[in-house]
């Protein structure tokens, strides 16, 4: 069965944004995040335009080789600008999460409204053999508290944000990691788990 696993860029104090994120503000000011995506001298092979050093490459080409669809949570839609109607991987499906009815879902996009489970399925069924990548830390923490996730990658920043968006919110009770793989990177550390059950 295809797994479901989630890997954000992370500051070292937990914000996956920076202060003020929206449409048109992007990680509002925590775009330095994303800093490592492009100032390497390696091509992603999956990813136009990502330049990232040797060691982040191999890990984000790897991730991004296993996602057959991409769940993302209401806000991460939102201050993506809806992903220009497509998604945020090259190839594919975006399925996004919310309570309510999105005027703005095209065709290439599925919205579910009938809570984590139903999106979790949906996405399975559009990635086939591949995998589910979860974005946003709402839908990440909600598919935690339900049991739907076996790995979190997090693409550490050296930076204290101080402030913004949490990768994980507060669960009813605590979650055990296994570290599988540290890659340390220029500008980055890659941590990787898998979620004990
Ligand atoms: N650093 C990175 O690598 C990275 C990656 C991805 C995203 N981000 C950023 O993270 C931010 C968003 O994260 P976030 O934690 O604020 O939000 P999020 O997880 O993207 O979205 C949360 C929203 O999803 C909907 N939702 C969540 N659980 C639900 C459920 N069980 N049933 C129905 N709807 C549900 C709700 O929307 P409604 O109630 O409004 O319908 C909720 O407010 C964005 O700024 C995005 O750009 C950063």
């Amino acid at each position: 069965m295809s797994k479901v696993f989630t890997a954000l860029a992370v500051s070292v104090d937990g914000y996956i944004t920076g202060r003020a994120p929206g449409a048109g503000r992007g990680l509002g000011d925590g775009t330095m995040l994303f800093d490592w995506y492009f100032d390497g001298d390696t091509p992603s092979q999956v990813f136009d335009g990502f330049k990232l050093s040797e060691p982040s490459a191999r890990v984000f080409d790897g991730l991004a080789g296993r996602v057959g669809a991409t769940l993302a949570g209401r806000n991460t839609y939102e201050h993506s600008g809806h992903f220009g109607g497509g998604g945020p991987h090259p190839t594919a499906r975006l399925i996004v999460l919310s309570h309510r009815p999105s005027p703005e879902i095209t065709e290439q996009q599925t919205l579910v409204t009938t809570g984590i489970e139903d999106a979790v399925k949906a996405a399975r069924e559009a990635a086939g053999d591949k995998d589910v990548a979860l974005m946003g830390g709402g839908v990440v923490t909600e598919a935690l508290k339900a049991g739907l996730v076996d790995e979190v990658t997090l693409h550490q920043v050296p930076i204290l944000l101080g402030g913004g968006r949490p990768f994980f919110q507060s669960l009813p009770e605590h979650v055990r990691l296994r570290l599988i793989e540290v890659v340390p990177a220029p500008g980055v550390t890659h941590l990787h788990y898998a979620v004990e059950r």
